[in-house]
C-alpha cells in the first residue's frame, strides 16, 4: 500500500510501524512539521492494560517503553492540610519525548520514510495514495478540511489549564487543591522519568482572569505558579515547554473516514487530560486501524468502517469517562470545603465511574475500611442509631433517618407504574407486587405514581387514592410490609395533568386512549403530542379543587399508615408541568418567571405538609432537567429544591426529563446521578438519586461520595425483587431474614 501519514505524534508514528511490520513492501511517508526532538508536553501515562495491548502489537516497542518507565501505584491527595493515599492503582509513566524518539527509531528501523520538518497545509495532492491518513492531532487540519465528510464537533470546555513540568520527585499520581484570593487551582501532578514531573494547573476562567494570567507570559505564569506552589514544589521549579494557557476541546466526529481518508488518534477524538488516556487511544486506535487493514487486503473503505465500528464504542465509553472527570474538575468549588477529607477523595476517585467502591476496596483494602468507618460514624450520628465501627457494614447498608422514619439501608424501591388497578383501587397484583419487593430487604418501598382524583389517573388502570375504599385497600399492604419485612413504604401521590387519559405503557406511552377519555387539565392548553387531546388551562377555582385533592389524598395515605408521601413534581405530569416554561405558558402569577412557575407546586406541598403528621417525612420527585434547549435547568432544580427545604421537604427525589416527547437525554450508567449530586450541595438538602443504578458497587460509590442519602432503583428490582439481599450476600453481609425463611440462613446460593 502507498499511505501517507499527517503528523508523526503517537498515532501517527505507531501506526506506520505496525503497518511496516506487517508488510515491509507498503510505502509509508510520515509528514511532521517538528524536529524529532522538539515536542510539546511532558509525561504520558498508560494502564497495564494498555501496555498488553502494545506488547501484543509490538514487543519491540514495548520492551523499550517499559525499560524507560516510572511506575507508581498509589493516588495522593491534599486537601485541607490532609493527604490522603489510595494505593493498588498500578500506573506507569514515561516522558512523551522519550516515547515519540521510541517510536521514531523503531519507524525509521522498519524502514518508514519520516520527513521531519513538513509543515502541511494542502491536503488535496497527498490523496494519491491509497490512504491518507489524519495523525495531526486535535486541531486537525484534514478534519478542517474535510468537516462536511466527518461532520466534527469541538466541545470547549470552560477551564484554563497549563502543561509544566517540574524536577520534584513524585512518589505517586498527585493531586493538589489551593484557594487563594483568585479562586481554586488545582493541580494533576506525576513523575515520568528520574529527575522529572509534569505539573498541570488548571483553575476557572474567572481565577485565571483575576490572576492576570489571561495577558500573562511564560515566564510570568511560571513565576505565578511557582509562588502560588512554592510549598508543594518543595524549593523545586516549574520547567517551561512552550507552554500555554489552554482551554481543552472534546472532540467528537460523527464519522471518521470518507473514500481513502481517515482520521485518527485526537484528530479523531479527545479526552480530557484527567483521565490521563489520550495516547493510549491513539495507540490502540492504530492498532485496529492497522488490523483492519490486514483483514481487508485491498479494500481500503471496508477497512476503514470495521476501523470505526471496532473503536468508536471504546472511544465513546471513554469519552463519557472523560466528560464526568472534566465536569468534576470544572465544579470542583462545589465540594472542596464542603466535603470532609475522606468524602472528597472518594468523590475525585469515583468521578468517572471507572472506579468504583468495589474495585477500590479490591486495591487498597485498608483505605476503604476507613472510608466505611467514617460513612458508618455519620451513619450513626445521623440516624441516632448504633452502627458497628469494625468492621463497619457496606456503605448502603447504614440507617438514614427522616424525621421519625429510620430507615434501615439506604435502597428504595423506585415508584413504578403497574396498570392494574380498577378505578384506582390496588388489589392482589400489587400486594405481591410491593409486598416480595418489601421481603427483598430494600430501606424503602414507594408505591407507584398513584392518583388524587379520578380524572388525575394516567391511564385506566392507574392506582388512586381518592375514596377511602383505597385507603382500605392500600393498608393492607401498608400493613403486610411493616409486619413481614423491615422495611418503611412510602406513597407517590400525583396528578397526571396533560399526560392523563392515556393508554396503559405496553398499549402506547403517553397515547391518547382509543375511546372513553376524559376531559384533561395543565396549566397552559398545550397537547404532549400534537395528536394528543388538548388539555384545559386551569383556572383558580380549579387550582384550588387539585390541591384540595392532595390534601384528601394524604388524610388518606395517614389512614392507610403510610411513612412517607412523595409529591410528584416530575416527568411531565401536573405540577411538573406547571415549573418547566415548556409546558407553562401563562401570563398569570403562575407563569412566566421561575417564581411564579413553582408558585402553584409550592402552595399544594404546602397544603399536604400541614395536612400530613409533624413527624412524617415528605419528599419531592423533580425532573431536574427537561433534556430540552430552553427548558427547565439543573440550576432551576437546585432553586426548587431551596424552595422545597423552605417549606418542609426532607429530601429530593432527583430524576430527570420526560416533559416533552422531543427531548433529548444523554443516558448512560448513573446518568442521573450529577443532578442529585449538584441539588445536594447547592440546596444543601438531602437526595435521593435514580436511573440507571444497578450495581450495589455503584450504590455504595454513590453514598460514599456524598452523590446521594438513598439510591433508587426501577427496573434492577422488578428483574430481581430480592436485589438487596443478593448485595448483601455478595459483600458478606449479613441481612437477616424473615423468620419463615430462617432456613436460608445456612443456605449458599448456587447459580452454575
Ligand atoms: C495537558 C495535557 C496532558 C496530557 N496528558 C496525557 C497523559 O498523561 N497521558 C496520555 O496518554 N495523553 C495525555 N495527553 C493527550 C495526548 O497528548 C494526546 O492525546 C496524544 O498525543 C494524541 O496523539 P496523536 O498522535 O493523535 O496527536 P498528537 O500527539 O497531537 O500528534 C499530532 C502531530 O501532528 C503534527 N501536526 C499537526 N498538524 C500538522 C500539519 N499540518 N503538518 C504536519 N504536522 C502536523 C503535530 O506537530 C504533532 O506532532 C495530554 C494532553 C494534554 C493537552
Ligand atoms: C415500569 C415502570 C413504571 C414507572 N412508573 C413510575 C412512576 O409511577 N412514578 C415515577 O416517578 N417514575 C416511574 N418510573 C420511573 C422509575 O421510577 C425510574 O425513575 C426510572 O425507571 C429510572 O430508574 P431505573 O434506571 O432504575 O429503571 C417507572 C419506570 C418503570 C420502568
Amino acid at each position: 500500500m502507498d499511505i501517507t501519514i499527517i503528523g508523526g505524534g503517537p498515532a501517527g508514528l505507531f501506526f506506520s510501524l505496525l503497518m511496516k511490520r506487517r508488510d515491509p513492501a507498503h510505502r509509508i511517508a510520515v509528514l511532521e512539521r517538528n524536529g524529532p526532538d522538539d515536542t510539546f508536553g511532558w509525561g504520558v501515562v498508560f494502564s497495564d492494560e494498555t501496555l498488553n495491548n502494545i506488547a501484543a502489537a509490538d514487543p519491540e516497542s514495548y520492551a523499550e517503553i517499559t525499560h524507560s518507565f516510572a511506575h507508581w501505584d498509589a493516588i495522593d491527595i491534599h486537601y485541607q492540610g490532609e493527604v490522603l493515599t489510595s494505593r493498588g492503582h498500578g500506573f506507569s509513566g514515561l516522558s512523551r519525548k522519550r516515547l515519540l524518539n521510541i517510536l521514531q527509531r523503531r519507524a525509521q528501523a522498519l524502514g518508514v520514510d519520516l520527513r521531519f520538518h513538513q509543515e502541511v497545509s494542502d491536503v488535496e495532492p497527498l490523496r494519491r495514495g491509497d490512504l491518507l491518513l489524519a495523525a495531526d492531532g486535535a486541531n486537525s487540519l484534514v478534519r478542517g478540511r474535510h468537516a462536511e465528510a466527518f461532520r466534527p464537533t469541538l466541545d470547549w470546555r470552560p477551564n484554563k489549564f497549563i502543561w509544566l513540568g517540574t524536577t520534584r520527585r513524585f512518589d505517586a499520581f498527585t493531586f493538589f487543591f489551593k484557594r487563594d484570593a483568585h479562586g481554586l487551582w488545582r493541580v494533576h501532578a506525576y513523575q515520568f522519568d528520574a529527575g522529572h514531573g509534569t505539573f498541570i494547573v488548571e483553575t476557572t476562567e474567572a481565577a485565571w482572569r483575576s490572576a492576570g494570567l489571561a495577558n500573562a507570559s511564560e515566564d510570568d505564569t511560571i513565576a505565578f505558579c511557582e509562588a502560588l506552589f512554592a510549598e508543594e514544589l518543595q524549593g523545586h521549579k516549574l520547567l517551561k515547554s512552550r507552554a500555554l494557557w489552554r482551554s481543552f476541546p472534546t472532540v467528537r466526529n460523527e464519522r471518521w473516514s470518507f473514500d481513502r481518508v481517515a482520521l485518527i488518534g485526537d484528530a479523531a477524538h479527545t479526552a480530557h487530560f484527567s483521565v490521563g488516556s489520550g495516547t493510549k487511544l491513539a495507540m490502540e486506535d492504530a492498532i485496529a486501524l492497522a488490523d483492519a487493514l490486514a483483514r481487508a487486503p485491498g479494500d481500503v473503505p471496508a477497512a476503514l468502517a470495521a476501523y470505526e465500528a471496532a473503536r468508536r464504542p471504546e472511544v465513546e465509553a471513554l469519552q463519557r469517562a472523560a466528560q464526568a472527570s472534566l465536569q468534576w474538575f470544572e465544579e470542583t468549588e462545589r465540594y472542596f470545603g464542603t466535603l470532609e477529607p475522606l468524602e472528597f477523595a472518594a468523590s475525585l476517585l469515583t468521578r468517572s465511574l471507572r472506579i468504583t467502591h468495589a474495585n477500590l476496596k479490591q486495591r487498597d483494602p485498608d483505605f476503604v475500611a476507613r472510608l466505611d468507618r467514617w460513612f458508618a460514624a455519620k451513619a450513626a450520628n445521623q440516624s441516632g442509631v448504633n452502627v458497628p465501627a469494625e468492621p463497619a457494614p457496606p456503605p448502603m447498608f447504614t440507617p438514614f433517618r427522616l424525621r421519625d422514619m429510620l430507615l434501615a439501608n439506604r435502597v428504595v424501591v423506585s415508584p413504578m407504574c403497574q396498570y392494574s388497578a380498577e378505578d384506582g383501587m390496588p388489589d392482589d397484583w400489587h400486594f405481591v407486587h410491593l409486598g416480595s419487593r418489601a421481603v427483598g430487604g430494600a430501606g424503602l418501598i414507594m408505591t407507584e405514581m398513584t392518583d388524587v382524583s379520578r380524572d388525575g389517573r394516567i391511564s385506566p388502570g392507574c392506582a388512586g387514592l381518592y375514596k377511602s375504599e383505597h385507603a382500605a385497600g392500600w393498608q393492607r399492604i401498608v400493613d403486610f410490609v411493616h409486619r413481614a419485612s423491615g422495611a418503611k413504604i412510602g406513597i407517590q401521590l400525583a396528578h397526571a395533568g396533560r399526560k392523563a387519559s392515556t393508554r396503559r405503557s405496553w398499549e402506547g406511552d403517553s397515547e391518547p386512549l382509543p375511546q372513553g377519555n376524559w376531559p384533561i387539565i395543565a396549566p397552559s392548553p398545550i397537547p404532549y403530542f400534537p395528536h394528543s387531546q388538548v388539555p384545559r388551562a386551569m383556572d383558580r377555582a380549579e387550582m384550588d379543587r387539585v390541591r384540595e385533592d392532595f390534601v384528601r389524598a394524604a388524610r388518606l395515605a395517614d389512614e392507610a399508615g403510610f411513612d412517607m408521601i412523595e409529591l410528584h413534581f416530575a416527568h411531565g405530569y401536573l405540577l411538573a408541568s406547571f415549573l418547566s416554561p415548556l409546558t407553562n405558558r401563562r401570563a398569570d402569577e403562575y407563569g412566566g418567571s421561575l417564581a411564579n412557575r413553582m408558585r402553584y407546586p409550592l402552595e399544594v406541598f404546602a397544603a399536604v405538609r400541614a395536612a400530613w403528621p409533624a413527624q412524617k417525612p415528605m419528599s419531592v420527585r423533580i425532573s431536574a432537567t427537561d433534556w430540552m434547549p430552553d427548558g427547565f435547568t439543573p440550576a432551576d432544580a437546585v432553586a426548587v429544591a431551596l424552595a422545597l427545604k423552605a417549606a418542609g421537604c426532607d429530601i429530593i427525589d432527583v430524576s430527570a426529563g420526560q416533559t416533552v416527547p422531543d427531548q433529548r437525554p444523554v443516558y448512560g450508567r448513573l446518568f442521573q446521578t450529577p443532578f442529585a449530586d449538584r441539588v445536594r450541595h447547592e440546596a444543601a438538602i438531602p437526595t435521593m438519586t435514580v436511573g440507571n443504578i444497578s450495581s450495589y458497587a455503584d450504590v455504595n460509590s454513590i453514598l460514599v461520595a456524598g452523590r446521594a442519602d438513598l439510591c433508587v432503583l426501577a427496573r434492577a428490582h422488578l428483574y430481581d425483587p430480592y436485589w438487596t439481599r443478593h448485595a448483601a450476600y455478595e459483600q458478606g453481609y449479613a441481612l437477616p431474614w424473615p423468620d419463615p425463611y430462617g432456613a436460608l440462613a445456612r443456605y449458599t446460593p448456587r447459580f452454575t
